[in-house]
């Protein structure tokens, strides 16, 4: 029997990369899955529902919210996964660019909690995952204001724990490094750049690699499932020892041999 065998689970930011792979693995842990996304899915996958919603809008992110528990009876797995990247420095990003992530990084999580909040309180039981980033636990140089929002939703994630546990609610956040999907690859100009870029945060992870969607998805799924139980509040970082502290300083240089490519 699946590990999500029994469970419905609503997916924001669905259609592609890690939402994409976590539907897949929601699907095959047996989890009946709600997805949804401004965008198709990238690619068709059978048994499940995919809608049209966009997660910054209020009465759309509620209407689809109560059709999934006018349609499934309830809500146990909410994944709040939308987000946008902005790689500007401080002084180069616009009032309105601020707004504009924020508005959708952070309200979208919000939205989507609030949602399912009161259903999950009155079952007195509900997982919430949100995806923060490695952004979301350190200061990084070239996107400062993405980091904010993600430093946002690790907040919005511990205070969600705290006031909700005794109430059988879970909330914790995935923290990834640098996964290949297309967010990644869309903030990069040209391929030359890709090539460039990937070096650097090739040789910027401990683990001298990029990390790929499943293996965010598989994370996801685990705090999704009872498995987890206990476990509240957590950010999880999923990349590769980036977090968890600073490397010897010769690591950092693009000449370093890393040798595990
Ligand atoms: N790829 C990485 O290296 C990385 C690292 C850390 C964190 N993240 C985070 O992981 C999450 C998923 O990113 P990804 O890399 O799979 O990128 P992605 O761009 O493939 O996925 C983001 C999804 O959000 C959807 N979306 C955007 N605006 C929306 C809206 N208003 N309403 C509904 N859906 C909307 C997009 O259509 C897309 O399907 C994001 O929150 C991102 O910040 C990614």
């Amino acid at each position: 029997m699946g590990r999500l065998a029994g469970k419905v689970a609503v997916v924001f930011g669905g259609a592609r990369g890690i939402g994409l792979a976590t539907v897949k693995e929601f699907l095959a842990e047996g989890a009946t899955v709600f997805a949804s996304d401004i965008r198709e899915p990238a690619e068709q996958l059978d048994g499940y529902r995919h809608s049209i919603v966009d997660a910054t809008d209020e009465d759309a992110v509620a209407a689809f919210v109560d059709g999934v528990l006018a349609e499934a009876g309830r809500v146990d797995v909410l994944f709040n996964n939308v987000g946008i990247h902005l790689g500007k420095p401080l002084a180069d990003t616009t009032p309105a660019e601020f707004d504009n992530i924020f508005a959708l990084n952070v309200r979208a999580a919000f939205l989507g909690t609030r949602a399912v909040l009161p259903h999950m309180i009155e079952r007195k039981a509900g997982s919430i995952i949100t995806t923060s980033s490695n952004g979301g636990v350190m200061g990084r140089p070239g996107d400062p204001v993405y980091n904010a929002t993600k430093h946002a939703l690790v907040g919005l994630t511990k205070s969600i724990a705290v006031a909700h546990a005794h109430q059988g609610i879970r909330a914790n956040t995935v923290n990834p490094g640098a996964i290949d999907t297309d967010m990644l690859r869309s903030t990069l100009n040209s391929p030359e750049e890709f090539e460039t870029k990937q070096h650097q945060l090739v040789a910027s992870t401990p683990a001298a690699r990029v990390g790929e969607a499943w293996e965010v998805a598989k994370a996801v799924v685990f705090l999704a499932s009872d498995e987890s139980r206990f476990i509240n509040g957590v950010v999880l970082p999923i990349d590769g020892a980036k977090a968890a502290g600073a490397m010897p300083g010769n690591r950092y240089s693009l000449d370093f041999e890393l040798g595990v490519r």
